[in-house]
């Protein structure tokens, strides 16, 4: 199965995605992780992508896009992937595209979690995130059981930079203005779906199956 997630910044695609990772078993691609993992190993990649996160910009779509394709390549994204943040622009979209038809293969679904601008900031603010694993949490709509300690893997978990209220509007601006196009890029290819991600988080899961149906 190969799936696409779609979702302005907190609307939980990242939460979604874990459980959905699990339940399908196929490997979870979030390129926002993927460059948190190089910015805090400061490899080159890092250092290049630091300079655009900070600041609620998209890394270029060279860059990011190289990225992906490396990582679609590896062995474990045979059987199928999920895709979480990418793609972000029409030119990613379009890449990935490409990438797939080369190799005969398409897209299940570009599954679109709605949440409307006044839930964001909340969200967003009130986030917590495990370095150690990834694991995302919120402390009011869902908090680690073991205070300020991931449930996962016990490593305690931190707010990212990139969560301040500054830079949340400046996403939520990119987001309108460079991904949102990508819901009707889509919708004319008969290939999106979409849930209301103002729901609780396992509710919101219950919609995805239902959706993405009992494969695996
Ligand atoms: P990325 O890490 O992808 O950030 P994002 O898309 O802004 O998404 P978030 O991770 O912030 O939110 P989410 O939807 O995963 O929400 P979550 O599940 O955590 O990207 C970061 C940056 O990397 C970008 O700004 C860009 O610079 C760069 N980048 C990444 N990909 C790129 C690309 N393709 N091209 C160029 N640049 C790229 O949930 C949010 C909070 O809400 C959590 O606290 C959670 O516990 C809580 N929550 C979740 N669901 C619910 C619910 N149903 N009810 C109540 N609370 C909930
Ligand atoms: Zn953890």
């Amino acid at each position: 199965m190969k799936i696409v997630l779609l979702g302005p910044p907190g609307a939980g695609k990242g939460t979604q995605a874990k459980s959905i990772s699990n339940k399908y078993s196929i490997p979870h691609i979030s390129t926002g992780d993927i460059f948190r993992k190089n910015i805090s190993e400061n490899t080159p990649l890092g250092l290049e992508a630091r300079k655009y996160i900070d600041n609620g910009q998209l890394v270029p779509d060279e860059v990011t896009i190289n990225m992906v394709k490396d990582r679609l390549s590896q062995e474990d994204c045979k059987q199928g992937y999920l895709l979480d943040g990418f793609p972000r622009t029409v030119q990613q979209a379009e890449a990935l595209q490409t990438f797939l038809s080369e190799r005969g293969e398409k897209l299940d679904t570009a599954l679109l979690i709605e949440v409307p601008r006044d839930f964001i900031l909340e969200r967003m603010t009130g986030r917590r995130v495990c370095p150690g694993c990834g694991a995302s949490y919120h402390i009011k709509f869902n908090p680690p059981t073991n205070s300020g300690k991931c449930d996962l893997c016990g490593d305690n978990v931190i707010q990212r930079k990139d969560d301040t209220e500054e830079t949340v509007m400046e996403r939520l601006n990119v987001y309108e203005a460079q991904t949102q196009p990508l819901i009707d890029f889509y919708k004319e290819r008969n290939m999106l779906s979409a849930v209301d991600g103002t729901k609780a988080i396992n509710k919101v899961f219950e919609s995805i199956c239902a959706i993405l149906g009992s494969a695996n």
